[in-house]
């Protein structure tokens, strides 16, 4: 491992706190919003809360860990072709695509908080509060262990 490959993982791996920080919190800001009164200053705040921590810090760190993620790919890759790679690699670039499949969703639902036209409960939030936390953990233990 060059030191530069050390210092792109470093900052991938800066890049992926700051995402999933987001993606932990901004569901549970949903959980809360739900309660508020439609137009009440509450709510407005819910809704600036939610926007600024979608454009100022889940969006930009989701694309830094991807441009930093697959560069360290592209130099794991076997040097006869860049999408020969490790089955723990594919697994887990396979369950990125699902995690960004998630945030796109809370993109969606924080655009209809801001139009007041927000569809679930406040239970439903609550469960889907899991699916990254899920996510994560399996990415980390492929990624660390390397199993296959
Ligand atoms: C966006 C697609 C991603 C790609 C292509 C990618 C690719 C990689 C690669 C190739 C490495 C270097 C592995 C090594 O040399 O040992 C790495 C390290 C790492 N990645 Fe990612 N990654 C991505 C997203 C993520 C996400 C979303 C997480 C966590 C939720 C994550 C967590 C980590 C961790 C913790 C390391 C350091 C592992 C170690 O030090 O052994 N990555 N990633």
């Amino acid at each position: 491992m060059t030191p530069m490959y050390l210092w792109i993982m470093a900052f991938h791996i800066i890049a992926v706190i700051a995402w999933m920080a987001g993606m932990l919190y901004l569901p549970r800001l949903l959980v809360y919003h739900c309660a508020a009164e439609k137009g009440s200053v509450q709510s407005e705040t819910f809704k600036l809360m939610e926007r600024r921590l979608l454009r100022g810090i889940v969006n930009p760190a989701m694309i830094a860990t991807w441009v930093l993620g697959l560069w360290l790919a592209w130099h794991v890759a076997d040097s006869r072709h860049a999408l020969l790679l490790p089955g723990w690699l594919w697994a887990k670039i396979v369950l990125v695509l699902v995690l960004s499949a998630v945030h796109g969703l809370f993109a969606r639902w924080v655009k209809a908080f801001g139009a007041d036209q927000n569809q679930h409960s406040a239970r439903f939030y609550r469960i889907i509060n899991e699916v990254p936390t899920i996510i994560m953990i399996a990415i980390v233990l492929l990624v660390v262990l390397k199993p296959f």
